[in-house]
């Protein structure tokens, strides 16, 4: 969602903010713009639709100062257009604001403000902080913020420059993330890293009320009483070719190549000779044999994995498993205690709902381990544990190889609690991580036979509906695969329990439509075969996917892709591969805007 980014320096600006923007595209946005300080006063430029539009204005209009704040919008009060884009100014243009998230009680605040004859050309509830900023501004800024912050309720993270103070930037947050880059006579503010990795590795992440004061030669910060507070310096050690395409046509293309590496880096950090290192991961053995439920808690495709642990946890652990759209454990009345797990998932680490699942589940008593991809961010900073899966800066709005590498977390999880509680022989144990250690190969191997799902593509990427079906853990696949193709190609599709199919769904196939069959589990595969046939008989045209069974799925399906053996409850590892592949061929060959999808964001810092 929305991206900020901010510059303070002896260099031009507007250069580092346009780079800047442009790596935050990622996060999904639907206008942009820029404000520098030229010496005089601020200069404000955006522009509704792609960045391009902004970079094409400011080609015309040269603006030039070495104090700058940037932002990309993605709608939430007011429709996208220049007006309704940040940075968004006060009346009398001292000040200017960029903001992500949303400030709840703005209507309160702006009719306030009105009934004092301040005027607001905008819709958003960002155009309220500008205003209020000025209008609490006694001389001393920190002193207005605070009173801003006091008033306002919601989430933000908020970057600030304001004419009366040329010579720094106010970074805020609440909430939404904020991080601050330290560079070498110049200091930059992002909402994310990739934003700022060119330039320095060296962060500060702000914590919730706290305000940042960036000159070009240091950086404070301040908590509500205006005391200084001694932040801890963070290294981020990513490599800077993961966040570049790096010769790739697309983002999503690059790290779907990618996941043997990331499962490798994932697997190999935690697994020696037979051990599963969880050192870090406090839960005791005699809290995991209290334990009488667990939940998963998460949003998106993070949620598919958990679906996928479902099976995965009950299966080698046998305590039941309830997994939880965050959005819906957040407002439900969970029956969550003491002697609950919550497992939290995220890529970001930043999903709104999902901390604040997190944050619930910690009031109701229960321990939360968080599997999340982005070190520090906040719901790893809220869980009792944290495991963080290996994948590196993932761009893509659609996730592939953070969505791997959370299925492989899941499974060492499970097995290290599964040994810790004697419910797997040691040989049963041997076998599994043998298997486990066994998985980027077999997804390279996957990956080398890539052309016959692009041949797949290229015969049905004009259709308007694909249903995916399978039973038990390739039901879970088929969630995935299901999002994975409508959120990039915009083609409607189902995911079905394959069994459940006859109680409604069934009456949306007829002559031609398209059935992606998910038969990978061995002691399904004749009940798959029965609801194979009740769509092919209603003139579904079906690919098969299974790992053996050719000649039976031969007889029963149109098309047909092999994946190889594996152990059942890694399968989804390897099944998940074609099904993004298929998206991703689809999306390309119908020319669909693959790393950015229309409406949709990386990081949903808002509910
Ligand atoms: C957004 C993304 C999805 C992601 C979901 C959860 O909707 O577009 O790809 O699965 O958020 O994100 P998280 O960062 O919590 O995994």
């Amino acid at each position: 969602m929305c991206g900020i980014v901010g510059y303070i320096g002896y260099e031009q600006a507007t250069p580092f903010l346009l780079k800047g923007l442009e790596k935050l595209e990622y996060r999904g946005y639907d206008s942009a713009g820029i404000a520098v300080f030229n010496g005089n006063r601020i200069e404000v430029i955006k522009s509704k639709g792609e960045l391009k539009n902004l970079r094409e204005t400011v080609s015309k209009h040269k603006i030039e100062g070495t104090v700058g704040i940037g932002h990309t919008r993605w709608a939430t009060h007011g429709r996208p257009s220049d007006i309704n884009s940040h940075p968004h100014k006060s009346c009398s243009g001292k000040f200017a604001v960029v903001h992500n998230g949303i400030i709840e009680n703005y209507i309160q605040l702006k009719n306030k403000l009105m009934n004092k004859n301040i005027n607001f050309v905008s819709e958003t509830d960002t155009e309220v902080i500008a205003q209020l900023l000025e209008y609490y501004y006694k001389g001393d800024i920190i002193d207005a913020i605070i009173k801003v912050m006091s008033r306002m309720e919601g989430s933000y993270a908020l970057g600030i420059i304001n004419s009366d103070n040329p010579d720094e930037i106010i970074a805020v947050r609440k909430e939404s993330p904020l991080i601050i880059g330290i560079g070498d006579g110049e200091n930059y503010i992002a909402s994310d890293i990739p934003a700022i990795l060119s330039k320095t590795r060296n962060i500060y992440r702000l914590e919730n009320n706290e305000i940042a004061v960036l000159k070009r030669d240091s950086v404070k910060v301040y908590n509500l009483d205006k005391e200084l507070i001694n932040k801890e310096k963070i290294y981020i050690d990513w490599d800077i070719s993961a966040a570049e395409k790096g010769g790739y046509e697309h983002f999503m293309f690059k790290e779907i190549m990618e996941q043997p590496k990331a499962m490798r880096s994932t697997i190999s950090s935690r697994v020696k000779d037979y051990d599963i290192n969880f050192d870090d991961v406090k839960i005791t053995v005699d809290q995991l044999k209290n334990l009488r439920k667990i939940f998963i808690v998460a949003c998106g495709s993070a949620y598919h994995a958990g679906v996928v642990g479902k099976y995965v946890i009950e299966k080698l652990i046998k305590i039941p498993v309830e997994v939880d759209i965050a959005s819906e454990f957040r407002y439900r009345e969970p029956i969550v205690d003491e002697n609950t797990l919550v497992i939290a998932i995220s890529q970001s680490g930043e999903t709104a709902d999902t901390k604040a699942g997190v944050i619930k589940a910690k009031e109701l008593g229960a321990r939360v381990l968080s599997i999340v991809n982005v070190v520090g961010s906040a719901i790893a900073m809220e869980s009792d544990d944290v495991i963080y899966t290996l994948a590196g800066p993932e761009i893509a709005v659609a996730t592939t190889k953070a969505y791997s590498t959370q299925l492989a977390v899941l499974y060492m999880l499970a097995l290290k609690f599964a040994k810790l509680l004697d419910k797997l022989s040691d040989e049963q144990y041997k076998y599994y991580i043998d298997e486990l250690n066994a998985l980027p190969d077999k997804i390279e191997q996957i990956l080398s036979n890539k052309e016959d799902i692009q041949y797949f593509a290229s015969k049905y990427f004009n259709c308007k509906s694909v249903f995916f079906i399978g039973r038990n853990i390739d039901y879970a696949i088929s969630l995935e695969g299901s999002l994975k193709l409508k959120e990039i190609s915009y083609i409607h599709s189902e995911a079905y329990a394959a069994g459940e199919l006859k109680h409604g769904t069934i009456s949306l196939i007829e002559d031609g439509t398209f059935v992606i069959a998910l038969a990978t589990q061995d002691f399904l595969f004749d009940k798959m075969v029965s609801n194979i046939k009740e769509v092919t008989t209603r003139g579904a045209v079906v690919l098969g996917l299974s790992c053996g069974h050719e000649n039976e799925l031969k007889a029963v399906t149109n098309f047909q892709f092999f994946i190889p053996k594996a152990c059942d409850i890694m399968l989804p590892s390897l099944a998940v591969v074609p099904l993004q592949l298929f998206a991703y061929y689809v999306s390309s060959m119908k020319g669909c805007d693959i790393d950015k999808p229309r409406n949709l964001a990386k990081s949903v810092t808002v509910e």
